[in-house]
């Protein structure tokens, strides 16, 4: 068994959450691409859904799969969303954004009913942070807002190298929605709520990959077959 066969099975077994007519968001990213292919073929065979992709990445694929799309305009209040995750720890706390699509990833989760995620195994960790967290920001003003980024994140106990990321061109990444990304390479992020909050306080950030209090649930596939755990806000979560 290898890690595609792991995404395959958890992308597989997040199919059995989709109902006929729902209004889906579609994730970004290698798992979330082997979803979007999976519920391709239930479209095919008849499934009525109408999605909303979140990358240009995602929709290019799902349109080319015969995937009615929407845009979030015409159909704010989706039933559910699935996407991947870089990493997720024991509470549903995710890191995305390693595709760069962290921005309409959290638009589209938060404006559903129920956001899943689907990950191989590899993805959970007891402490979010061996993934460098990305950061979106606006192009304006960036070494300012890297100075500050640093500062304001040592403030919350993270420290380490925030660097620029690149294209394959060599040229500073853009994301979907025209911004560049710093990955943060901070270790383990012992609070994470208390990074976020200093992240928000940035004027230059747009957004960043921590996704806390979003997920209601999460589909890993592993040796073993599949889990589903279930978020329990304010309570312990478990496996199901
Ligand atoms: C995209 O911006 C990310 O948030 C992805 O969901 C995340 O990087 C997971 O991608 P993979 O499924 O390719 O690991």
């Amino acid at each position: 068994m290898s890690v595609e066969s792991y995404k395959v099975a958890a992308a597989r077994h997040a199919l059995t959450f989709v109902e006929p007519r729902m209004r889906l968001g579609l994730g970004t990213g290698s798992t979330a691409s082997r979803f979007v292919e999976l519920l391709g073929a239930e479209v095919r065979a008849g499934l009525q859904v109408l999605c909303v992709p979140t990358s240009e990445e995602t929709r290019a694929l799902a349109a080319k799969l015969g995937i009615p799309l929407t845009t979030l305009d015409e159909t704010p209040l989706l039933d559910l969303t699935i996407d991947g995750a870089d990493e997720l720890d024991g509470e549903l706390r995710l890191i995305k954004g390693g595709g760069g699509a962290l921005l309409r990833e959290k638009i589209v989760a938060t404006a559903s009913d129920r956001m899943i995620v689907i990950a191989d195994v590899s993805k959970k960790v007891d402490k979010l942070g061996s993934f460098p967290l990305p950061v979106e920001v606006v192009r304006f003003g960036v070494t300012a807002t890297r100075n500050m980024i640093e500062m304001l994140a040592a403030d919350s106990g993270c420290n380490g190298e925030v660097t620029l990321r690149l294209g394959r061109d060599g040229n500073p990444f853009i994301t979907d929605g025209g911004n560049y990304i710093f990955d943060c390479a901070f270790g383990q992020i012992d609070d994470p709520e208390s990074l976020d909050e200093a992240l928000k306080f940035i004027p230059g950030v747009v957004e960043n990959g921590l996704f806390l209090g979003i997920a209601d649930a999460a589909v890993i596939g592993g040796p073993e077959g599949v889990s589903v755990i279930e978020a329990r806000y304010g309570e312990n979560q478990e496996a199901v």
